[in-house]
């Protein structure tokens, strides 16, 4: 069936989309956060650090961050890491629990975005919308992309812009997990999003070549179902996404 997109969201609007979340982290009601490496990233980590790119140390993205803790894991070993963040809490707990000193300021470069950066400067989170980041120093820079909870947490109207930001900041060599959720979705409406194949060619076949690796059921499937408050089947699917040949 072919998918249509209504695109209702405005400039004015779109800031809108992050007080849902900016809520729920005011009572850190956070219940996709797992405390240790996710085992999809752990698995197919090679596809992002040892592609056939010359360099071995990478340039990360990790769009709608929360306080994920991989990103502590990739600044860890070498690589420069970069998070997308709306909310204060989510910050400050990714610093504050993992101990990491840092400083923040506002950006020179970008509206609306302050930019919370280590000591060694190679792992930085902007607070800002990543929906609308527009940023020409960040612009076709990042290699590699761990995207869990991210794409696949947005309405359908928030994933057009959200590829099309994603476009503009992926070098032209990138390797880019996308981890989405696939279940019955008459039984939940979501977020998370149930999101088929067909969503993904949609919004990533025209500039990426898509690979699924594998769609199973994770070990923290209960995470999910408690939220959605029922014991339905969820898959975690994944896939390998690269340019476009
Ligand atoms: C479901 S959580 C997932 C966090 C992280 N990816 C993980 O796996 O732990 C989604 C996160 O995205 C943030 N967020 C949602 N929409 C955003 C946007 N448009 N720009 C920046 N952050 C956003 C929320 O505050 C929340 O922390």
């Amino acid at each position: 069936m072919p998918i249509t997109i209504s695109n209702s969201i405005s400039n004015e609007n779109v800031d809108n989309y992050l007080d849902i979340w900016k809520k729920l982290w005011s009572v850190r009601d956070t219940a996709w956060h797992l405390e240790n490496r996710h085992p999809v990233l752990v698995k197919y980590d090679h596809l992002l650090t040892n592609n056939e790119n010359n360099s071995n140390k990478k340039r990360f993205l990790f769009p709608l961050c929360g306080k994920n803790v991989d990103m502590k894991w990739y600044w860890e070993t070498g690589h420069k890491v970069i998070g997308v963040e709306c909310a204060d809490e989510a910050i400050d707990d990714f610093f504050s629990v993992n101990k990491i000193s840092h400083k923040s300021y506002l950006s020179s470069e970008l509206e609306k975005c302050k930019i919370f950066e280590t000591n060694d400067k190679n792992l930085k989170i902007l607070q800002t919308n990543f929906l609308t980041l527009d940023s020409p120093q960040l612009k076709h820079t990042i290699d590699a992309v761990w995207d869990r909870g991210s794409f696949g947490t947005i309405t359908y109207e928030e994933q057009v812009l959200y590829a099309n930001t994603m476009r503009h900041l992926l070098a032209p060599d990138f390797h880019y997990l996308l981890l989405v959720l696939e279940f019955d979705d008459n039984l939940f409406k979501g977020p998370p999003f149930s999101i088929s194949e067909e969503r993904v060619n949609h919004l990533y076949g025209s500039f990426c070549n898509i690979d699924k690796l594998e769609s199973t059921v994770p070990q923290h499937v209960q995470l999910y179902q408690n939220h959605m408050k029922q014991s339905i089947q969820v898959q975690e699917t994944v896939y390998l996404l690269t340019k476009k040949q």
